[in-house]
């Protein structure tokens, strides 16, 4: 049987002011699986994710990704490298002043030559059908737009599974139906959050809900989160 790419045991999250928001959440992503994760706002659905890349410190509870027990800081370091995590916010993801450097960072601190990092960036883009934003100024763009060269920048450093927070939002109809073509397309499993049941309705290969702390299996037509 295939192990599970990331898994979780029994963990447990509370922020100082807010109180406890994971409580004993166990989970599983397999190699193609792509799961919806949904949840109401505040259940704790990004902060699930942040713990699984070590954004948030883990206190209570275990987190394995890629074979290995992960605790360390160095041991979250690989599991960014080879987990593409799209953050809620795309400003909280752009942080260089035009989209083409934005999205050959990523192969570029991978190692690869500029040659190579280049042209997947360049692919990247013109997957998204985003190729003629390349020279734009990225903190100039439109929310939708900086929603698709985020994704560009997450793809760009090919992972081996995707966590993809709220991806769809500030999408127009094309952009969405192009969005979901590629990750259709794409090999990786990967996590995704949405508030929108018929994108995940043409994504989803199982369905996850966070609830009181907990990730509970639901059936594939869940009620509006
Ligand atoms: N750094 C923080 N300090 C204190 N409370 C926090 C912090 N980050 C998140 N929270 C709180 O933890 C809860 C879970 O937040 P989280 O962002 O994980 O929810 P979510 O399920 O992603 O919601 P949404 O659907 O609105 O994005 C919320 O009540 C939020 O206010
Ligand atoms: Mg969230």
């Amino acid at each position: 049987m295939n192990e599970p790419l990331i898994s979780t045991i029994d963990l447990h999250h509370s922020f100082h002011n807010r109180g406890t928001v994971l409580a004993g959440a166990n989970f599983q992503l397999f190699p193609g699986e792509r799961i919806a994760l949904t949840g109401a706002n505040g259940a704790g659905k990004t902060t699930f994710l942040h713990l699984l890349v070590g954004l948030l410190k883990l206190r209570q509870g275990e987190i394995i990704a890629f074979g290995q027990s992960r605790k360390s800081e160095a041991d979250f370091v690989e599991v960014r490298a080879r987990a593409g995590l799209l953050f809620q916010d795309p400003d909280d993801q752009l942080f260089c002043p035009t989209v083409l450097e934005d999205v050959i960072f990523g192969p570029l601190n991978l190692g690869k030559s500029r040659k190579e990092a280049l042209a997947i960036a360049r692919d990247t883009l013109s997957e998204l059908g985003m190729s003629h934003f390349e020279s734009r100024v990225t903190h100039q763009l439109s929310g939708g737009e900086k929603r698709m060269i985020t994704l560009a920048s997450v793809l760009s450093m090919q992972p081996d599974a995707l966590l993809l927070d709220e991806p769809s939002n500030a999408l127009d109809d094309q952009a969405k139906t192009r969005l979901i073509k590629t990750l259709q397309r794409l090999p990786q499993a990967m996590i995704i959050i949405s508030h929108e049941q018929d994108f995940l309705q043409q994504l989803a290969t199982r369905w996850v809900r966070l609830e009181e702390g907990k990730l509970i299996s639901i059936p594939e037509t869940p009620q509006a989160t």
